[in-house]
């Protein structure tokens, strides 16, 4: 008896939102981040709502590959300096500020690429430290400067940073407060690509059209090895690594990709 399974996956409706414009294109879901006002910055809507549309494309069959974007002015200014600023520990405490919802960047299982113009400052640099590339425009400027606002990168910048640029240059950043340009944050390992202000939607959505139709677990799984480098010993790390390659061949899109290069054709994948 041949049993109908319920596909847990569909395609996801997204609703309205204040602060994100969220469009889908070729297996793509590009959020764009949209408080040109406060040159984004991310104020608790805007990263409700961002973890809210993650949620949806967790499980959304259309989506292969997303792309966080913001303005050519500022991919995001930091968290919200106004909505902080008469904040009691309590506060923080009791609404784990910068927890809860920021994480659900880094939780989300399939790639991400931040691609980043102009200001990308505290949070702002730290959220798109939490996807998995940054591309950036020449324009970019990267800093974590809170401490001219008398506290410290709370998102992530202390440790992402210093695992991307090393301990002496996270040293810099973080103690002086001063932002770096795009070619220098390529140069210590901060972003994989630099291009050129009107030309950054177009390379970020070739390369996520690229992942978009690879096979998506191979893809979600190939994610999964490259982040276990930053939180294991590399002999578990490469134990981990050859286990799920060794998983890859139960699936059908390992067949198909090594069928087609040996019969000189596009590998069609289907995520099985
Ligand atoms: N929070 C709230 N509002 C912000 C903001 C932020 N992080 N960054 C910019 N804005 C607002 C400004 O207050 C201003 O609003 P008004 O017109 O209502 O006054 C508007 O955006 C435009 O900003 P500016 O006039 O300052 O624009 P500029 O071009 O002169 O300067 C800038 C741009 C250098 C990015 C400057 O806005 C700036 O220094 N912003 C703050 C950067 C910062 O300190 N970020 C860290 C925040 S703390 C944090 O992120 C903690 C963490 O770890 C998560």
């Amino acid at each position: 008896m041949s049993v109908k399974r319920a596909s847990i996956h569909k395609k996801v409706k997204f609703m309205a939102y204040n602060t994100l414009e969220v469009t889908k294109e070729s297996g793509v879901c590009i959020i764009k981040l949209n408080r040109p006002k406060a040159l984004n910055a991310l104020c608790n809507e805007l990263t409700m709502e961002l973890a809210q549309a993650l949620e949806k494309l967790e499980v959304d069959d259309e989506t292969g590959c997303v792309i966080i974007t913001g303005s050519d002015k500022a991919f995001a200014a930091g968290a919200d300096i106004k909505e902080l600023k008469d904040g009691t520990y309590l506060d923080m405490y009791n609404h784990d500020v910068f927890g809860l919802y920021w994480e659900a960047v880094a939780r989300f299982r399939k790639p991400i690429i931040a691609a980043v113009a102009g200001y990308a400052l505290g949070g702002g640099c730290e959220i798109a430290m939490m996807c998995d590339f940054i591309i950036a425009a020449d324009n970019a400027k990267f800093g974590q400067p809170e401490i001219n606002l008398g506290v410290m990168p709370g998102a992530g910048g202390t440790q992402r940073l210093a695992r991307f640029v090393g301990k002496s240059k996270a040293m810099d950043m973080c103690l002086t407060g001063r932002t770096m340009r795009a070619e220098e944050a390529h140069a210590c390992g901060l972003v994989s690509r630099v291009v050129p202000l009107d030309e950054l939607m177009d390379v970020a959505m070739e390369a996520a059209k690229k992942i978009a139709h690879q096979s998506r677990p191979i893809a979600m799984m190939t994610k999964e090895a490259v982040n276990t480098a930053f939180e294991t010993s590399l002999t578990q790390g490469i134990h981990f690594e050859r286990r799920l390659f060794q998983s890859m061949f139960s699936t059908e899109d390992q067949k198909e990709g090594m069928s087609a290069f040996s019969e000189k054709r596009t590998p069609h994948f289907t995520n099985k």
